[in-house]
């Protein structure tokens, strides 16, 4: 007896976006709204979905509309929140989440911190808007639906431009071009080519980070603050100082180069740690990380950029 293909749900969340912007006209690549169509809508647009479930039920819910420069930790913590609900469901394979892409890589790291990295999770986006011309957006989504349903794929992951890049990497590297991320130096995690995946190595399965559970339940509006500083020319201490008075209670400085910080920035911050404030250094360069000299101050894990840092950063903080 032929046994019956076990149906699987796959979820899409929405959270707005370019992806989901519109514009006054099709040509207009830059003076759209971000956020304006549901989920739902940009479901309902897409051809050839079916196609691509193999008889698989969709279910699509939005839990934000908003345009991800404006993102917040109670946004992170309600999508968190939904993933971690939908990934405990047994018939469910996995979740796409429609994103903007001016913080995408931030989300995909908080996402990647806080939940089990069993099922995948894949953030996808747009650098055009829904009404464009020719928009980017269908296929990136056709695309990340593609990916989460290949039986190799974990974890958290981005889609775009064709490209599959891992949370700890991906990197938004242009304003407008239509490939606008990059995993530098790590390279991407795979390719979608004509509806099929490769991968350029096995998708890494990680832990979540031990105060998951804090942020997962915690209040947004206690969770501990930590900002990003960068050292410069003409860098000023008082920066420093004024967050230390304002009750920062984590800093991540981009340093310059191999991880090297101006001299009136790091009186500053060793009088900062002096009063309990934690320090972590990372490099400003867009790519490697921070080698073998013993830094100025202690090194954030694992060569993140300043804002994946920063969130880990907090994470570490959650009590
Ligand atoms: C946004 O990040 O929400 C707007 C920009 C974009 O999605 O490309």
């Amino acid at each position: 007896m032929v046994q019956a293909k076990k149906i699987k749900n796959w979820v899409v969340l929405g959270t707005g976006g370019t992806i989901a912007g519109t514009a006054a006209s099709a040509s207009d690549h830059t003076g759209y709204t971000a956020a304006q169509l549901g989920v739902a809508q940009l479901m309902a647009a897409l051809p050839d979905v079916d196609q691509v479930l193999g008889g698989d039920r969709l279910q699509v819910e939005q839990v934000a509309q908003l345009d991800s420069k404006d993102m917040g930790h109670a946004t992170w913590q309600a999508l968190a929140q939904r993933c971690q609900h939908w990934l405990a469901q047994p018939d469910v394979g996995g979740i796409v989440v429609t994103h903007g892409t001016d913080t995408l890589e931030e989300t995909a790291w908080f996402l990647q911190q806080v939940l089990p990295s069993a099922k995948p999770v894949v953030l996808t986006c747009a650098m055009r808007p829904a009404t464009a011309l020719a928009p980017d957006g269908p296929q990136n989504l056709l695309d990340a639906l593609t990916v989460a349903r290949h039986p190799q794929a974990q974890g958290v992951l981005a889609v775009c431009a064709g490209r599959i890049h891992c949370a700890r990497d991906v990197q938004k590297v242009h304003p407008y071009r239509l490939d606008a991320f990059s995993s530098g130096e790590a390279g991407p995690q795979g390719w979608v080519e004509q509806g099929q995946v490769r991968w350029s190595g096995p998708c890494q399965a990680t832990e979540p980070h031990a105060h998951a559970p804090q942020a997962l339940a915690q209040a947004p509006a206690d969770w501990p603050w930590v900002d990003v500083l960068h050292s410069h020319a003409g860098a000023d201490a008082r920066q420093v100082h004024a967050l230390v008075a304002a009750g920062v209670k984590g800093l991540v400085l981009a340093g310059t180069g191999n991880g090297t910080v101006h001299q009136s920035l790091l009186t500053a911050l060793n009088e900062a740690q002096a009063h309990g404030v934690v320090v972590r250094l990372v490099t400003r360069c867009a790519e490697g990380q921070i080698v073998g000299q013993p830094a100025a101050l202690q090194l954030a894990p694992l060569g993140l950029n300043a804002f994946k840092a920063r969130v880990s950063l907090m994470l570490d903080l959650m009590a």
